[in-house]
């Protein structure tokens, strides 16, 4: 598996000890985030990280900022990007199995280092359930696509 991560200056230290963290458990790990404490426009990172996902380049990416929400937000404007924040193992997992998440965020101000593994791992280690999510998640693309989702139709 490979995955890129990227970050701002909030987030140096968690980035690479969720790194070293990924590649301990065999995973390649690409950086595209600061490595310095020089305030940095979040963006920048969430964009690199979601184009390598977007691209196939990696099989999915981590976002780490302040609070994961900027970041995240940039990512999502990426086509082909579900990136969602969690601060807990439960909604890191389900947003796998469940949405196909191909990113996952936290904040580096909002989680500790323990539960930032914990995060990270559960989305790992989790599949995509297809299934009766396959519709939702193609739901979720089809208003991306379009600006549209027929089924809202006459709701
Ligand atoms: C930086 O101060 C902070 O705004 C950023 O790390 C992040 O939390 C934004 O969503």
């Amino acid at each position: 598996m490979k995955l890129a991560i990227g970050n701002d200056h909030t987030a140096v230290e968690m980035k690479n000890e969720i790194k070293a963290h990924l590649e301990s458990k065999g995973i390649e790990v690409i950086n595209v985030g600061t490595d310095v404490h020089e305030s940095f426009n979040y963006p920048i990172s969430g964009y690199k990280v979601a184009k390598l996902v977007a691209s196939g380049e990696v099989d999915g990416g981590v976002l780490i900022c302040g609070t994961g929400v900027g970041i995240s937000l940039a990512a999502n404007k990426v086509k082909g990007i579900r990136a969602c924040v969690c601060s807990e193992p439960y909604s890191a997992r389900l947003s796998k199995q469940h949405n196909n998440t191909n990113i996952i965020a936290f904040g580096a101000r909002v989680v500790g280092i323990e539960m930032a593994k914990m995060i990270v791992d559960e989305w790992v280690n989790a599949q995509f359930e297809g299934g009766r999510h396959q519709g939702r998640v193609d739901m979720i693309m089809e208003i991306q696509d379009t600006q549209h989702l027929k089924a809202a139709e006459g709701e």
